[in-house]
């Protein structure tokens, strides 16, 4: 290898490398905080609120995700948490959306995470935990366009991946369902604790 396509070499690695190191960024802008609570809000502000739950099906206690159909609700807040022992959540990395404590019903045990989950119609919609026969898998989010991004499921059994869209159900809840065609971008609106604030002062 000549000493000059060795160095183009490098470069490219270099770039190859640096692009696949790149962090979330929230709606302010800031890197998302591994482990920090967000509320996930839709891109296009018309296209209603942000996600939250919802008894869905034959649920008796809202253990569903679910878009808001309201603009202003932003939702429940959802820590994301990345495993690796890094202080801010990489794009395209393996992740889980965790329930946070006092915003899911007091039977669901903590912590709970998302997860699909083959409802009773057949249709695969995200769950918290306390479901049978969940999908293993990894969430990651993946950008569409400055801070714009969409949430992508890959299940471990091979399957392809799939980006994560809404689907209405008869009742007119929004679920989250695979849509690889019409996919909900969203934005991430950091969900401050009455303890943050504190501790920055
Ligand atoms: C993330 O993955 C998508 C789809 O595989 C790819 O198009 C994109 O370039 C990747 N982004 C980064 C930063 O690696
Ligand atoms: C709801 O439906 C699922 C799937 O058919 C079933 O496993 C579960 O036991 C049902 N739950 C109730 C409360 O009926
Ligand atoms: C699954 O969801 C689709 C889209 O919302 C709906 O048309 C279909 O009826 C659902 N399937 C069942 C078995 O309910």
């Amino acid at each position: 290898m000549k000493p000059s396509s060795c160095a183009l070499f490098f470069l490219f690695a270099f770039i190859a490398s640096s692009a696949k190191a790149q962090v979330v960024l929230d709606a302010a802008g800031d890197f998302v905080t591994n482990g920090g609570t967000y509320y996930i809000l839709p891109y296009i502000w018309a296209l209603g609120g942000g996600l939250g739950l919802a008894a869905t099906g034959n649920e008796t206690s809202p253990l569903s995700v679910v878009q808001s159909a309201f603009e202003v609700d932003n939702g429940l807040p959802w820590r994301i948490a990345c495993p690796l022992r890094i202080l801010h959540v990489p794009t395209n990395s393996s992740l889980e959306f965790l329930s946070v404590e006092g915003k899911v019903p007091e039977s669901v045990p903590l912590p709970s995470r998302w997860s699909f989950v083959e409802g009773e119609n057949g249709n695969k919609t995200v769950k918290i935990s306390g479901f049978e026969n969940p999908m293993t898998g990894w969430f990651k989010i993946q950008q569409v366009n400055g801070w714009a991004y969409k949430i992508v499921f890959c299940p471990v059994n091979g399957d392809p991946c799939g980006d994560l869209g809404i689907s209405k159900d008869d009742k007119g809840n929004r679920l989250l369902v695979i849509n690889d065609d019409d996919p909900l971008n969203v934005v991430f609106l950091k969900a401050e604790s009455k303890s943050e604030k504190v501790s920055q002062v």
